[in-house]
């Protein structure tokens, strides 16, 4: 479960709706200063400045990010992480500390950035208001994507996996399509999708995975 803020002022007022919803201070922080945007991204190919990119698009606004990687070859890390898009907010924050973890402290290891999951995302930024989540996946899916063409590019074929395929629970074996598919199905929230795949009942830390995929694909099928 995503942490609540704490009571405070909301700073967005829905005026038709009455809904309202408040930001953490590192959200706010990371907004209004984002780090490692790319104002002015490459034309035409990485030229020399980076070895990878990967760009997604959100189902359920529509918004895009583009990644740019360089990678420290010799130590299988990601040296640079770069980004841009049009989403909102919560996709320019937390892109944007998505790319200080990735690249704090000589960088991170490549395997270890393809663990990443939105909550460790939401956890480092405080909290995210809940129906946000979904912009936190962008920057998420935007890194694997650049991260597998990187592997392409350099002829890792066999270290590619595409999100569909990501197992979301070990135990079950239970990847993020067969989330997709139940979800298509009809089984909109974690008891149905559990029932169908059986994904977290043995193994309960993938479970707030296995909620944001349900809102992220509940949302792209049935906004
Ligand atoms: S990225 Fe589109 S609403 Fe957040």
């Amino acid at each position: 479960m995503i942490k609540k803020g704490k009571k405070k002022k909301p700073d967005v007022v829905n005026k038709y709706t009455g809904d309202t919803w408040v930001y953490s201070k590192e959200v706010a922080e990371h907004f209004f200063n984002p780090q490692n945007i790319l104002l002015n991204p490459p034309n035409g190919g990485l030229k020399n400045e980076f070895d990878a990119e990967g760009m997604v698009g959100s189902p359920a606004c529509g918004d895009v990010m583009r990644v740019w990687l360089k990678i420290d070859k010799k130590n299988d890390k990601i040296k640079k992480f770069k980004w841009r898009t049009f989403g909102c907010a919560s996709a320019i924050a937390t892109t944007s500390i998505l790319s200080v973890m990735v690249t704090e402290r000589g960088g991170m290891k490549i395997d270890k950035a393809l663990k990443l999951r939105p909550q460790d995302i939401v956890k480092r930024l405080g909290s995210l208001p809940d129906r946000k989540i979904h912009c936190s996946v962008l920057g998420d899916k935007a890194l694997r994507a650049a991260i597998n063409n990187w592997f392409k590019k350099s002829s890792q074929i066999d270290r590619i996996v595409e999100d569909e395929n990501r197992i979301i629970d070990p135990q079950t074996k239970t990847t993020e399509k067969d989330i997709e598919e139940a979800v298509l199905e009809g089984a909109t929230t974690l008891t149905a999708v559990q029932k169908r795949t059986k994904v977290g009942i043995g193994y309960s830390k993938c479970i707030p995975q296995v909620e944001e995929l349900i809102r992220f694909y509940r949302e792209k099928y049935f906004k």
